[in-house]
């Protein structure tokens, strides 16, 4: 099987991931603050080396501002739900995923927050100055997605957020399709807010996620609450940063395999990783442009994006695309509307979405062939209807 759908989740894991996971299940691991002896010894250095390679990795001057949880949607629901108050206006991109849209739907519909859409162009791009011109003395929080997960469209956050801090606002940025693929630094990203994944190019587990707060902010409610593993009388919740957020057990072993992805990056090299990624991404872009009734979206390969492209061929469903790639060729993909309708309604391609390729660095030029040559078969295949 050939696996092209590294935007939902990397496949394969670094070998040192898989080898640290193994050394886990084979030989003993704890829960971290719950108990002293050496396995919950064991785990909570598992938690604190996987949150000081974080803060390393993003260049984060407190550890405790990395807050650690179990998805990119859960981050984003501490983010919302933890940030916001009544009457807040809040900006978002028409790029984003449901992961944004719904939580705050939700609090909209509650009459808690007033929520407005900013436009994006056809390629998915925001307008820093359409953003700034919507900003108002209610507006307490931008959301911009740093790239697209269905065109992989990258934003301009540094100047967005600069724009955002001017106007007296917060800049919350969606790392969950950049983190491990674009550099951010924390310090000059201007954000306020920022949410990655584990999973995907940091190459750690499902299950794994986090939060980043900036040093503009300086309360956050938690949004889930519970056992701490320390404090034990207290029958409120704790407020010390970063263990308030992260009540329950945590994900020890997604934890150390996020350490593991992310000491993988850094020692391959985020910048030979991306040349190869975009290297492969612009071969496919390259075979596909030329197929009779394909329409791309999103930028062409360069600067502006991430290795995410997706297409539709006249006269097809996304679906049966899909279908056709996994079972007759073996080529695993995502179709449809990629958990992110708003981005589908500024394609212009709701409600069947598109057809959604994910390479990335462990792709090989002749798998990149293979999918050329099964979409061309189909491309070429003269429908009946
Ligand atoms: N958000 C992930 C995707 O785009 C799951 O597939």
């Amino acid at each position: 099987m050939l696996y092209l759908d590294n935007a939902s989740t990397t496949w394969p894991k670094p070998k040192r991931v898989r080898a640290a996971i193994r050394d886990w299940l084979d030989n003993g691991g704890g829960s971290p603050g719950r108990g002293g002896h050496a396995f919950a010894q064991r785990a909570g250095n598992v938690v604190s080396n996987t949150r000081r390679a974080l803060a390393r990795f993003f260049n984060v001057p407190s550890e405790n501002r990395v807050i650690l949880c179990p998805s990119a949607t859960d981050a984003l629901n501490l983010a919302f739900k933890g940030f916001l108050n009544e009457d807040d206006h809040v900006l978002i991109s028409a790029m984003e995923h449901n992961s944004v849209v719904r939580p705050l739907r939700g609090l909209a519909r509650d009459r808690r927050i007033n929520l407005e859409v900013v436009p994006c162009d056809t390629e998915g791009r925001l307008d820093p100055d359409d953003v700034c011109h919507r900003i108002n003395d209610q507006t307490r929080l931008v959301v911009v997605s740093h790239a697209s997960n269905v065109t992989g469209t990258v934003q301009p956050v540094e100047i967005i957020g600069e724009q955002v801090r001017a106007r007296g606002a917060f800049l919350l940025v969606d790392a969950a399709q950049t983190a491990g693929l674009l550099p951010i630094n924390f310090q000059t990203f201007n954000a306020d807010l920022l949410v990655f994944s584990g999973h995907k190019g940091l190459f750690g587990l499902q299950g794994t996620g986090g939060l980043i707060i900036g040093d503009r902010i300086s309360a956050l409610r938690p949004w889930r609450e519970g056992g701490t593993g320390f404090n034990s009388l207290a029958e409120e919740q704790p407020l010390v940063w970063p263990e308030a957020f992260e009540a329950g057990t945590p994900n020890v072993p997604g934890i150390l395999s996020l350490g593991e992805g992310v000491a993988f990056v850094a020692e391959a090299g985020l910048s030979a990783l991306r040349q190869q990624e975009m290297e492969r991404f612009a071969r496919l872009w390259e075979g596909l442009q030329e197929l009779d009734g394909i329409t791309l979206y999103g930028p062409p390969p360069g600067e502006g994006r991430v290795p995410i492209l997706s297409f539709n061929l006249k006269g097809w469903e996304p679906e049966d695309v899909g279908n056709i790639l996994n079972h007759n060729h073996g080529v695993q993909v995502r179709t449809g509307l990629h958990c992110a309708p708003l981005a589908h309604r500024s394609l212009g391609t709701v409600p069947m979405g598109t057809i959604r390729l994910s390479p990335n660095h462990f792709t090989t030029a002749t798998e990149i062939r293979q999918t050329v040559a099964a979409i061309r078969s189909m491309a070429e295949t003269v429908l009946p209807w």
